[in-house]
């Protein structure tokens, strides 16, 4: 280990079980030399995985459903007494449709459902980052990472809502990246991560297939959970200190890659 995070404390939400990718950031935030709060919505706290977590990692839990100003105001808050001051680092790592739920198609988006992916997925990361400000939670130079997908770029029609709600994710990197960063030179990026076997990821209709498709593009394949936290990491680390406001590909090289020979091959043509 590298000793990244020495002396850094941080916010990590979203990890629900062992396959989670926020899981496996906070497992790394932890060999880096970090201390952190773990949180996620009542609802899945009471699934009880995240206390193992916690006491792996020596954290505290404070629960607090994302989409509600007063519990991100108290975690932010309680957070700073637990630690011992300013925030260095957060991860927002939570995404959830009831369009995707439910199978509905896109083009019968349900707007009640759509309206609180939204708030569940994209907002409540504009939220987390006003209340943050308000309270002045995040110290200057710290560094805020959400995940998102590619789907706000190009279209994967199983991917419904969900596409135009990371698209909006991916906005308020940029826009609250502006702010904050004129203001108190904090740091916010998006990382836009390969389809990964997941409670969220495997929701998805047809999750299998274009998880094996982007496999086959990917010249290096398919990045897992744990890359994924190893990426997290170096952006919350001193050394990325001037990257800000960018949404980061971090799926193996198949956002640049047109076509591969494995893909074309499945379709029967030669190219050798
Ligand atoms: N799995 C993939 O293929 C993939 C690919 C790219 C990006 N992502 C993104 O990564 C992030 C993490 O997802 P994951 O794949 O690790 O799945 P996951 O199911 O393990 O994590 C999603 C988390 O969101 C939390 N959550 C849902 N509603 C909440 C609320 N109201 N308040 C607080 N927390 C809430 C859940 O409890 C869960 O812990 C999501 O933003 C997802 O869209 C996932």
């Amino acid at each position: 280990m590298y000793n990244l995070l020495k002396g850094k404390r941080g916010i990590i939400t979203g990890a629900l079980d062992q396959n989670s990718i926020a899981w496996k950031v906070a497992e790394k935030a932890h060999e880096e030399g970090a201390t952190f709060v773990l949180t996620n919505a009542p609802i899945a706290m009471r699934m009880g995985e995240i206390k193992n977590l916690a006491e792996k990692t020596g954290s505290e839990i404070i629960p607090a459903d994302a989409t509600n100003v007063d519990e991100l105001t108290n975690l932010f808050t309680q957070s700073q007494e637990v630690l011992g001051g300013k925030i260095d680092f957060v991860l927002h790592s939570i995404g959830m449709s009831v369009n995707i739920r439910k199978n509905i198609p896109y083009t019968e988006s349900n707007y009640d459902y759509f309206a609180k992916g939204i708030d569940v997925s994209a907002m409540s990361f504009h939220k987390m980052l006003s209340v943050a400000k308000k309270l002045d939670a995040i110290s200057e130079g710290g560094s805020v990472v959400a995940l998102t997908y590619m789907a706000a770029q190009r279209t994967y029609p199983f991917y419904t809502d969900m596409a135009d709600i990371k698209a909006m994710l991916e906005s308020i990197a940029r826009s609250f990246g502006y702010h904050y960063g004129k203001e108190k030179k904090v740091r916010i990026n998006t990382v836009s991560q390969s389809p990964t076997k997941t409670t969220a990821g495997t929701g998805i209709k047809g999750f299998g297939d274009f998880f094996d498709y982007a496999n086959a593009i990917a010249p290096l394949g398919n990045a897992d959970a744990e890359s994924c936290a190893d990426y997290c990491i170096t952006l919350f680390s001193d050394l990325t200190r001037m990257v800000t406001m960018q949404n980061l590909f971090h799926d193996g090289g198949y956002s640049t890659t047109g076509v591969s020979s494995e893909v074309l091959e499945k379709m029967g043509i030669q190219t050798q």
